[in-house]
């Protein structure tokens, strides 16, 4: 009686993932622009199943309308329930990418005993973000504000020691710190500057991961469990002029990655690089030592990516099935194609 007369299932299945995309992105969109993006993933649960119009060619397909509201609800409490009871280190959580990742995190899983522990230098800015969190999705996310400089091995080397006790069992570290200092060029590179990215963007990634995998791979019968997730760069795969230390990290980061990942091929430990292009955040206020005018002329005339864009893949990568490992991710606006290569309206 439900014959289907519909596109092949594949397509069929894509179709109904894509419209739940679209779902799924107008109440971002809406939440967003109106008040908090509080509940944004979970609220689909609640979010009344849509019908099709009568011009679809797929308005008398019973079955397809019954699947797409299972699939809606299946995919929605999964994703929260894998985060159920994890630990989550983010570092560089103070602003840009690290902030934006510790808030999709709490609103994805607001009620599933999820902790966050959130590390930068700022720790004021920390607290702030804990404060808000908690003022957001109320006492069901444990925030955990930590002052921690990834730069500096002692502070990375104490960092698990120094937790409380019902803190050290972490699941997923987010190694998102990360800078960049100036434009200069060969051989006018300021010494200080190559230093502090290197410590930082390298040494500090590795130290981290380090510093946490021991407890990974405590875990289970498999050889560890757990998620890796580095925050690479664009910059990472193709060098630029003036950029050539911050790429060179990168490229760094992206190596260190693809080897761990071969070291560990037999455990259930995820590790995973997610590269963005261009992202709206402090970044290039950094990288022009505090010029605010200097970075605002970086993004004139363009469209960049927002950090939460980059925190929903990262929150995706980590909310996969257990043997679902999203290994290399490389995220672009619409109006950039290479590290260089950016469509720049007439402003
Ligand atoms: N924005 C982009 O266009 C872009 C593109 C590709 C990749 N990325 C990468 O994305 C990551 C996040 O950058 P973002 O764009 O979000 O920039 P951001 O807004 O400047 O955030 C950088 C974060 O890193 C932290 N950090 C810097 N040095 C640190 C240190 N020594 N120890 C601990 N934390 C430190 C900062 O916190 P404190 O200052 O409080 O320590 C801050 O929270 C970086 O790895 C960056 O390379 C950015």
């Amino acid at each position: 009686m439900f014959s289907i007369r519909t596109p092949p299932t594949a397509a069929a299945s894509r179709l109904a993932a894509r419209y739940l995309t679209t779902i799924s992105s107008a109440v971002r969109t809406t939440t967003t622009t109106t008040t908090h993006r509080h509940q944004s993933s979970t609220s689909l649960s609640s979010f009344t199943t849509p019908t099709f119009s009568s011009s679809s060619p797929y308005n008398t397909n019973l079955t397809s309308t019954f699947s797409l509201r299972q699939t809606k609800r299946t995919m929605s409490s999964a994703v929260a329930k894998r985060l159920a009871g994890k630990t989550i280190v983010i570092t560089g959580a103070s602003s840009g990418i690290g902030r934006s990742t510790a808030f999709e995190f709490a609103r994805t899983a607001p009620n599933h005993g999820l902790k966050l522990i959130l590390t930068a230098r700022r720790v004021d800015a920390l607290e702030q973000i804990a404060k808000e969190i908690r003022e957001e999705v109320g006492e069901g996310v444990q925030v955990l504000p930590v002052k921690l400089d990834v730069s500096q091995p002692e502070e990375v080397r104490g960092f698990v020691g120094g937790l409380p006790e019902e803190w050290k069992d972490i699941n997923v570290l987010v190694n998102n710190a990360g800078l960049v200092k100036g434009v200069a060029q060969a051989p006018s590179i300021a010494e200080q500057d190559i230093n502090v990215m290197f410590a930082t963007n390298v040494t500090g990634l590795i130290n981290m991961t380090q510093a946490i995998l021991p407890i990974f791979k405590a875990r289970g019968t498999e050889g560890g469990s757990g998620d890796i997730i580095n925050i690479g760069s664009i910059a990472g795969r193709e060098p630029y002029a003036g950029g050539s230390i911050y790429c060179a990290t990168k490229a760094a980061v992206r190596s260190f990655t693809d080897a761990l990942r071969k070291e560990l091929i037999a455990t259930r430990i995820r590790v995973m690089e997610i590269d963005p292009g261009q992202v709206e955040t402090e970044f290039s206020v950094v990288r022009f030592y505090g010029d605010k005018s200097k970075a605002d002329a970086v993004y004139a005339g363009v469209d960049p990516l927002t950090p939460d864009d980059i925190a929903e893949i990262v929150v995706f990568v980590a909310t996969r099935r257990e043997n679902v490992v999203v290994a290399d991710t490389l995220v672009f606006p619409s109006h950039q194609a290479g590290a260089g290569v950016m469509h720049r309206k007439s402003t």
